[in-house]
């Protein structure tokens, strides 16, 4: 989404707003990065137990095999998500735990884990919303060739079918993928993701083969499932601002929207793939023998909600001299792009803004404008948050608080934001904040803190931030004159 109007609208703080009755307020994890118990109940390895345990890969060599542990203290994790208020909670299905090989049929203690999760979210009162697939691919479905293949597609439809046969009468919120740019870019073109490939033509294809594993699993879904279900697909989109209003920045802008954004949102929202994406990726796929016929009418079924993830803005310019430095773009350093078909864009810090700990500049008007653009391109679709937050440097004081005026910060304006967004005329239902405890950041390990809630993971012991409890009281707050 490319946008570049300064918003002027006036900052009330949250405290003070009013988001919709039934607003949802939530908190989001995903299974790998919080659920430990790598090798329980017959779950095998993913392509992120792979990685991870691969030397060099991820930060401080650490994996996700014990993790937050919340595989065994979900219980206690929920109650935690009570005590804080939360309406909702997003997680995400294990695929190998439940399909451990990615074909066949299903481990039914890895399916029970879910049921008795979602069971204690229900009887807590929250609301559980269930993400199909966030990025652990079962090592079986990659060593056959993983996303750039077709096939695993299909393997990913029958899954779906699993899954809503399993949690079908329970769970309402479906999101069939998360964030499938980082799947497909930053796992097989800058490699810095699981299966760590480096390969721009293998990226696309992976692309392509996500939107129809999103495709297919919403057409079962959609069959499976009582009509009230709602079916959602969460989407990072980069707020792509050009550096300057030259022609050559606002190009650079266009190019990073198309492989960025567009590549998604076309055939998902709109039935096809952008033209501009096609040209300016032609030299890498063939499109016209990787779309199939009827592709595109299977990736655009209908979905409920679409969810938006959102943490910076995207600068962009076309370097002039050399300026500039393309492999800075916020996900992780690597050799290689994560942009095929775009390798000369130059990425840029915005100049005077506060960082985040991973050197993200903090800019809720970049939410602001992200979700009015994305309002105004889909009217009819409802919105929703799915993910936001920050990680900072957390410590425990000597009386044991953590204390993050910085994350309260960033939460108070970005859900301003929201807010605003709301009264400007944007259909947001809710908002996720990530995370609601501190877990495996991917190529960064533990070393990243995103958590509401600390955790010291020497004993697993839970510690409600500052920030935590300033969340309570703001959906208190909101919920009371709701
Ligand atoms: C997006 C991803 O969905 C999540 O897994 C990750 O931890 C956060 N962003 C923060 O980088």
């Amino acid at each position: 989404m490319t946008a570049v109007r300064p918003d002027t609208a006036p900052k009330a703080a949250p405290e003070a707003a009013e988001f919709p009755t039934g607003f949802v307020w939530g908190a989001a994890t995903a299974a790998y990065q919080v659920e430990g118990a790598a090798a329980e109940d017959g779950r095998t390895p993913s392509i992120w137990d792979t990685f991870s345990h691969t030397p060099g890969k991820v930060l401080g060599g650490d994996t996700g095999d014990i993790a937050a542990d919340h595989y065994h203290r979900y219980r206690d994790d929920v109650a935690l998500m009570k005590r804080l208020g939360l309406t909702a909670y997003r997680f995400s299905v294990s695929w190998p735990r439940v399909q451990p090989t990615g074909r066949g049929p299903a481990v039914e203690r890895g399916l029970d884990f879910y049921r008795r999760l979602v069971d204690e979210l229900l009887e807590a009162g929250i609301a559980p919303v269930a993400t199909l697939y966030h990025w652990d691919l079962p090592q079986d479905l990659e060593d056959a060739g993983g996303w750039p293949q077709r096939v695993t597609a299909e393997r990913f439809a029958d899954y779906a079918d699993i899954m809503a046969r399993a949690l079908g009468d329970r769970v309402t919120t479906w999101t069939t993928l998360n964030e499938p740019w980082c799947s497909a870019f930053l796992g097989y073109g800058s490699g810095v993701h699981a299966p760590g490939r480096t390969e721009p033509a293998a990226a696309l294809r992976a692309a392509h083969h996500l939107n129809l594993a999103h495709g297919r699993a919403t057409e079962v879904l959609r069959d499976r499932l009582p009509a009230t279900a709602q079916i959602s697909v969460t989407l990072n989109l980069h707020h792509v601002r050009p550096l300057t209003g030259s022609a050559a920045d606002t190009d650079a802008a266009r190019r990073i929207d198309a492989v960025g954004n567009r590549i998604f949102t076309g055939p998902m929202l709109h039935g096809a793939y952008p033209e501009d994406l096609i040209a300016d990726t032609e030299r890498l796929v063939d499109w016209s023998e990787l779309v199939h016929d009827g592709d595109p009418a299977v990736i655009s079924r209908p979905v409920d909600v679409l969810g938006v993830n959102y943490y910076t803005p995207t600068l962009v310019s076309t370097p002039v001299d050399g300026a500039g430095d393309s492999r800075d773009d916020g996900h992780g350093n690597s050799d290689h792009s994560p942009w095929p078909g775009s390798e000369h864009v130059a990425f840029h810090l915005a100049e005077g803004r506060e960082r985040t700990a991973m050197n993200w500049a903090i800019d809720p008007d970049g939410l602001y404008e992200l979700l009015m653009d994305v309002a105004r391109d889909n009217p009819g679709l409802p919105l929703m948050v799915t993910e936001n937050g920050a990680a900072f440097d957390d410590h425990v004081s000597p009386d044991g608080r953590v204390e993050d005026p910085e994350r309260i910060e960033y939460l108070r304006g970005h859900l301003d934001a929201v807010r605003r967004a709301v009264a400007a005329g944007a259909d947001v239902r809710g908002y996720f904040l990530w995370s609601l405890m501190d877990n495996f950041e991917w190529g960064y390990g533990y070393s990243k803190r995103f958590g509401a809630v600390y955790v010291d993971y020497a004993t697993q012991r839970r510690i409600p931030k500052a920030s935590a409890h300033w969340y309570a009281d703001v959906i208190r707050r909101q919920r009371r004159m709701g």
